[in-house]
């Protein structure tokens, strides 16, 4: 283990450790502790440093633990996972799978504990702060296109919803395509990353952003309204337990999807729909568009009535906002 995250270990009980406590630990000095926390600083982590008693978190973290994860999976997901990774540190995840090529087994899963690139939707940053939130991605081949692949980030919303709500969330709901909000604001974004393959086999990518206890300082960063499921609980979650919960529902939303495509979800997304019957503004190629949102069809695509005519749009042509004095609530219906 490298010696960085090694110290971390150490350090994530909250308690005070003393230079010389880590140092022997580690096996390194103490300036060499030192200069490892102040690296450790560098990636947002907050260290109180106090004379005569050494180094602290301000918070306790929960570090993410692979064999935790994998035990809290259902045993059918537990033996057909091919793969589980957690990183340190990366760019994105889903880059990291994406990277990997047509040769590698799916479906596999990579976790981060910080991601220094976070991807989000529509080219933006994806705020990712160290050990605090969940950052998840899973690839997944599909042997054929299902015809509603249009429809993928919306069966990946669900799967986020059923996840927190299984964790005891309620009124959850959902935004096209793929935000999970709570209270009118985000807590969990979705986004898909498609390679094809040869004879009409694809590679998806779906990456999961769930805000579980954002740091306000890295926040700062957020340029939307947001909540983090521990302020929405009123109590600390688990970060493994919610990975293990995450992961599980995300496998079997996505074996159900690829068998019977977008109907067996349609229900559920409607009943947690934030949009449905509002006053919406759509983007389009420089142009904004006004209508009312009517629900989604079996592609996925958003339904817009504009001028007595019901329109369809898809996810990657258009950005949507609720208009003016239209503040977007939890939806209605728990399941
Ligand atoms: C959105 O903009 O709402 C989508 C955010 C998706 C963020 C997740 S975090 C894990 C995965 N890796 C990335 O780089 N992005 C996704």
């Amino acid at each position: 283990m490298p010696t960085r995250t090694a110290l971390l270990r150490l350090l994530c009980d909250g308690r005070f450790h003393s230079g010389a406590e880590l140092g022997a630990a580690l096996g390194i000095g103490r300036s060499a502790v030192w200069k490892h926390v102040r690296a450790l600083a560098g990636r947002g982590i907050e260290i109180h440093a106090v004379r005569g008693r050494g180094y602290r978190l301000a918070v306790p973290l929960e570090l993410l633990d692979g064999p935790r994860i994998l035990a809290a999976l259902p045993p059918v997901w537990r033996g057909r996972l091919a793969g589980l990774e957690i990183l340190q540190e990366t760019d994105s995840t889903n880059r990291v799978l994406l990277a990997r090529g047509e040769a590698v087994p799916a479906p596999c899963a990579c976790l981060a504990e910080y991601q220094s690139a976070g991807r989000g939707r529509r080219g933006r940053t994806w705020v990712s702060p160290y050990g605090r939130n969940i950052y998840l991605s899973l690839l997944w081949r599909f042997a054929e296109a299902p015809a509603a692949l249009s429809a993928l980030g919306l069966v990946a919303g669900v799967a986020v919803l059923r996840a927190v709500t299984a964790l005891g969330l309620g009124d959850a709901g959902l935004k096209w395509p793929n935000d999970v909000l709570w209270g009118g604001a985000k807590l969990a974004g979705v986004l898909v990353e498609l390679s094809g393959e040869m004879n009409g086999a694809c590679r998806a990518v779906i990456g999961v952003g769930l805000n579980l206890a954002m740091p306000r300082a890295a926040a700062q960063g957020i340029d939307q309204p947001w909540v983090d499921l521990a302020s929405a609980m009123g109590r600390p979650v688990s970060r493994n337990a919610c990975s293990a919960l995450l992961l599980a529902r995300l496998l079997e939303c996505l074996e159900l999807f690829q068998d019977r495509g977008f109907a067996p979800f349609a229900g559920e997304w409607h009943r947690h729909d934030v949009l449905r019957d509002r006053p919406v503004a759509l983007f389009q190629g420089g142009r904004c568009l006004h209508g009312t949102a009517r629900g989604v069809d079996e592609q996925g695509a958003l339904i817009v009535e504009r001028d007595g005519k019901r329109c369809r749009y898809f996810s990657g042509d258009v950005s949507l906002r609720l208009k003016e004095g239209g503040a977007v609530g939890a939806a209605a219906g728990s399941g």
